[in-house]
């Protein structure tokens, strides 16, 4: 008790310190399965956290996000809840995540949750309750429905993971709506006492001092009460398909009102964050994420930017622009890499300049006026190690649209910590997934001692975006927009002061000159604060080179 009064008095005086930490913050994605294993059953858990948390301090990182770690049967390999106050057995107990925690505070490092709300795992006993009889008190906390005349599923809606999202139960003789997989049944959102349990359970995380949550799948939370077909689009998906349009039951706006109560609950507690996982066509729909009184989301992700998959200068200008002037001057949260995709190097390098496009990813990630994400391993340059063999694959995705969708085993792949066995993820244990090809050379150890290696530019890049006033505070402003070879920006201050930031987005080597004279920025000189390639000279506005794929920081001098 005496221990857990400590933790809590801990984080409220640390949060309560500054509630708006997670403005500018560069928040790191941990995969807890794939981070670190203490136990050497090929499984990271836990305390593989906790004793990395030192490596986590010295990069630089505000915060951790955990994926899901609470006890799931891993259909989904913990996106299937079973119990939302607990932690499963596979990754530690309890204890060993208030130690987390604890360490974690200590050193600075808030935790944020998963917080899965869309659905439950189909072994989770509200769902056992709920598919017990068409009469139990939560025979409404699930989304069922009557087949149709012809015993067929209601509608033609379609499962994110793969055919039909309706699943026939004998015992209801009902069928489920499931938008991932069927062990993945959709919860009520229209029920509000499956609201009420929601919140609870966040209400006991909240109360352990996390600050705040990832909300998982949020434009999955409601479907059409009418149930209408989804109009088709052109083409098949991978699992043989006909592609549905989705109007029916993604990004529906009774999702806004359970933000808002969402937020309400938050607000009970002193500098907690929502940081909502939002797939979303445009900025439009993401700006309406942050609520028109600032009163639903702090951070829904921006999926564009990260995701455009192309080095195109205009298409980074437009999403970057688009970012600062339609999100209503909220601030925006940047992701390059995550769980569910393809790693950013292997969706923007060429094959022959990718450390120096994984250089151009960090810079364009950490410097505008914004938040970032990060992923475990991007720092370091880990690549996606996808499976060859169908009977290789754990990500149930992966099996069922073989060989067109090979899932996401492939960005899963165990933390890179040195050249030892397992590339030290620990144990003796196979990992449960293969270690990526590359880990002799790209790990914590061998580049902690390189100068000029990835991770050490990652680092300089998150101490200088701490460090210095402009990056910190400075205002996003655009230059040399219809330059077709070269994205640069200044980050400018109301006195004046500016740094310029500069990154060449093709292979040959460009010459450039800003021009801020109308920016009421004093100087022409600019001294190098990063620059991603050696002996970058001191140059002035005027001329600046870029090599290859080459990024720049430099502060304006008087
Ligand atoms: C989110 C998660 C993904 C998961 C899905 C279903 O997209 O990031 O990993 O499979 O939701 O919960
Ligand atoms: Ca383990």
């Amino acid at each position: 008790m005496a221990k857990l009064l400590a933790t809590f008095l801990l984080c409220t005086l640390a949060w309560g310190a500054d509630p708006d930490w997670w403005r500018n913050a560069v928040i790191y994605e941990i995969y807890p399965r794939s981070f670190a294993d203490t136990n050497g059953d090929g499984i990271g858990d836990l305390n593989g956290i906790t004793e990395h948390l030192d490596y986590l301090k010295d990069l630089g990182v505000d915060a951790i996000w955990i994926t899901p770690f609470y006890p799931s049967p891993q259909v989904d390999f913990g996106y299937d809840i079973s119990n939302y106050e607990a932690i499963d057995p596979q990754y530690g107990t309890m204890a060993d995540f208030d130690r987390l925690m604890r360490e974690a505070t200590k050193r600075g490092i808030r935790v944020v949750n998963d917080m899965v709300l869309n659905h439950t795992s189909d072994q989770h006993p509200w769902f056992k309750e709920s598919k017990s009889s068409r009469k139990n008190p939560k025979a409404d906390w699930y989304v069922w429905q009557n087949a149709d005349a012809k015993g067929h599923p209601p509608n033609n809606w379609q499962s994110i993971f793969g055919h039909s999202a309706w699943q026939w139960d004998e015992k209801r003789k009902q069928f489920y709506y499931h938008a991932f997989y069927k062990e993945q049944p959709d919860l009520n959102w229209r029920n509000q006492a499956v609201r009420d349990a929601m919140y609870d359970t966040m209400r006991f995380w909240l109360d352990k001092g996390v600050a705040g949550f990832r909300l998982d799948a949020v434009p999955s939370l409601f479907e059409d009460v009418q149930l209408r077909d989804e109009p088709y689009l052109e083409g098949m998906d991978a699992y043989g398909e006909r592609i549905v349009s989705r109007v029916y039951t993604d990004n529906l706006a009774e999702v806004h009102e359970v933000l808002r109560e969402l937020r309400h609950v938050t607000n009970e507690y002193p500098g907690r964050v929502l940081i909502g996982e939002t797939y979303l066509p445009n900025s439009l729909e993401l700006a309406k994420m942050y609520g028109k009184n600032q009163d639903e989301l702090h951070l829904p992700m921006d999926m564009q930017l990260g995701f455009l998959n192309k080095l195109s200068v205009a298409d980074f200008r437009r999403k970057l622009f688009e970012a600062e002037t339609q999100l209503n001057g909220n601030m925006p949260l940047f992701a390059f890499d995550n769980h569910d995709n393809m790693r950013s190097v292997d969706r923007y390098g060429d094959g022959v300049h990718n450390d120096a496009i994984q250089r151009l990813i960090a810079t364009v990630l950490l410097t505008p006026r914004a938040s970032a994400l990060m992923y475990y391993g991007e720092e370091l340059g880990m690549t996606t190690n996808t499976p060859t063999r169908v009977e290789d694959v754990q990500d149930p995705i992966g099996r069922i649209g073989w060989p067109k969708e090979k899932g996401r085993d492939g960005e899963r792949t165990p933390m890179q910590w040195n050249n030892d066995a397992n590339a030290g993820f620990g144990g003796t244990h196979k990992p449960w997934l293969p270690v990526g090809p590359n880990y002799k050379t790209v790990n914590v150890a061998v580049e902690s001692k390189e100068p000029d290696s990835l991770l050490n530019y990652y680092k300089r890049l998150i101490k200088l975006r701490k460090e210095n006033e402009q990056l910190r505070e400075g205002e996003f402003v655009l230059t040399n927009e219809a330059s077709e070879t070269v994205l640069s920006y200044i980050r400018v201050t109301r006195d004046g002061k500016a740094v310029v930031v500069a990154m060449n987005f093709t292979s040959q080597p460009q010459a450039m000159s800003v021009d801020l004279s109308s920016r009421g920025v004093k100087g022409r000189h600019l001294k190098t604060l990063l620059a991603s390639f050696p002996g970058a000279k001191e140059p002035d506005l005027g001329h600046i080179t870029l090599p290859a794929f080459g990024s720049y920081v430099g502060q304006v001098e008087p």
